[in-house]
């Protein structure tokens, strides 16, 4: 499969998680329910080995709705992927976790992860982490399109 077949391929599999987001939120807008649905599309279209979402709480990101195993609860301000993107309020994309200092090891099993900010009037009020097992899963498609995601999530904040 050549790299553009298979990024067109993703940019539909993304056109069909967004709309089956926007019909969920559109029938719920509360924050729980909201957020584990939009968790459990995203695992269902992609399988990755963990997804879901740190809450912004009294100056840290605890965990809030996910699928995939147990996950660290707590992230303080600028620790780790998740902190970082929180406080840098922009996107992160990690090709080998390794090669990101102070990355947090959750699970031994991630090898590559994206984060994105959910803001709500420019702030953000939560991000969205996803880890995969393989190396260089998540590229400027994945951003793309998680950014789409996160800014149809402001209203349930
Ligand atoms: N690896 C993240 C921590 C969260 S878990 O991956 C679910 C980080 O470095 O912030």
């Amino acid at each position: 499969m050549s790299a553009n077949h298979s990024t067109e391929l993703k940019e539909n599999v993304y056109k069909d998680c967004l709309k089956r987001i926007q019909g969920l939120l559109d029938q719920e807008n509360d924050q729980i329910a909201g957020l584990a649905n939009v968790s459990a599309v995203l695992k269902g279209a992609f399988q990755w080995w963990w997804v879901g979402f740190y809450l912004v709480k009294h100056n840290e990101l605890v965990l809030g709705p996910f699928q995939g195993p147990v996950a660290c609860t707590r992230i303080a301000h600028g620790k780790g992927i998740c902190g970082a993107a929180w406080a840098e309020n922009q996107s992160i994309v990690v090709k080998d976790v390794q090669d990101f200092p102070g990355h947090i090891a959750c699970s031994t099993e991630s090898n590559s992860e994206i984060v994105v900010p959910v803001r709500n009037n420019g702030e953000v009020v939560a991000v969205l982490d996803a880890d995969s097992q393989y190396f260089s899963c998540f590229d400027e498609t994945d951003r793309l399109f998680l950014e789409k995601i996160c800014a149809t999530l402001e209203n349930l904040f």
